[in-house]
């Protein structure tokens, strides 16, 4: 069932737990996530960055295949199709194709163009009935061609753009997308418990979900993340069970060739990845 992201966030918020939000690239990802929530009762947020849209040839083509295939599927769970990182001109043409949510990362300008730019977004995106994500601060490394520095937010920023109606907000904790360094620092849990405090109860966002220990993420949870965001781990998981199989010699063995038989394994590594989030980040049986 497509549906904006606002109440499921807000129930998680309120129950004390996150949802994932995976990142899709292709039929098989978008598969695997939607069939690993319907099978463990959970609700889902596909992500999709701009360079993801790109690649599957355009926004259009990614509303039109989540919302057929959640149909095919026959699926019952909240399912939010949302924009990753998207730019102002992407979040308009997501609205314009049909999904259910977008992400207006404006990090990198000032302050005073990251709020003006957000607010005019916010009321694109409640008039089309959509709900909306902000960024403040940076999130560290790279996600598909967006590079962060990695500054921890400012609570009074994160306080004005709380104030301008998002739906949920993004803030960087120190966290960095990809694979996290062996001298990385952890998460700045003062600047959480400061953030949350000052936003007045907004769902909080954690980028860069891969790899992250499960006591840090409970800690988050527990000061007001509701959203936890996935993509390098699917990613990891489904290379690795690709190279299983070709180095195992299996595509010579019969049919084994076949796309359906040659892409199975790591489909099905997405779906044990997406499980065993779902079941870190509490939400399994709160659909
Ligand atoms: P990872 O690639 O580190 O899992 O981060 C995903 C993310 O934050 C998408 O916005």
């Amino acid at each position: 069932m497509l549906v904006r992201a606002t109440e499921m966030l807000q129930k998680a918020k309120q129950g004390h737990y996150a949802v994932a939000q995976i990142n899709i690239n292709n039929m098989e990802w978008t598969k695997a996530a939607l069939l690993t929530a319907e099978e463990l009762k959970s609700p889902v947020i596909l992500g999709v960055s701009e360079g993801a849209g790109k690649y599957m040839t355009g926004f259009e083509t990614v509303a039109a295949m989540v919302k057929a295939m959640d149909k095919s599927l026959g699926i019952t769970v909240p399912v939010a199709l949302h924009l990753d990182h998207g730019s102002y001109e992407g979040s308009l043409k997501c609205i314009e194709a049909g999904f259910t949510s977008i992400m207006f990362d404006g990090s990198h300008y000032g302050i005073d163009e990251n709020v003006e730019k957000t607010a005019e977004l916010v009321r694109i995106a409640h008039e089309a009935g959509m709900s909306i994500e902000a960024e403040v601060g940076s999130i560290g490394g790279e996600e598909d061609g967006v590079v962060g520095a990695g500054e921890i937010a400012d609570p009074e920023e994160c306080r004005r753009v709380a104030e301008l109606g998002v739906d949920f907000l993004a803030a960087g904790i120190g966290n960095i997308h990809g694979v996290y360094p062996p001298n990385w620092q952890g998460l700045a849990f003062d600047a959480l418990a400061e953030i949350q405090q000052v936003t007045g109860g907004i769902p909080l966002v954690l980028h860069g979900g891969t790899g992250i220990p499960e006591e840090m993420i409970k800690k988050a949870i527990s000061l007001g993340v509701s959203k936890i965001n996935v993509n390098t781990e699917c990613q990891l998981t489904f290379a690795a069970a690709t190279r299983k199989y070709i180095e195992a010699g299996k595509d010579r063995e019969g049919k084994g060739y076949d796309p359906r038989k040659l892409l199975a394994p790591g489909t099905e590594a997405i779906k044990e990845a997406v499980r065993e989030k779902m079941e870190m980040f509490g939400s399994v049986g709160k659909a």
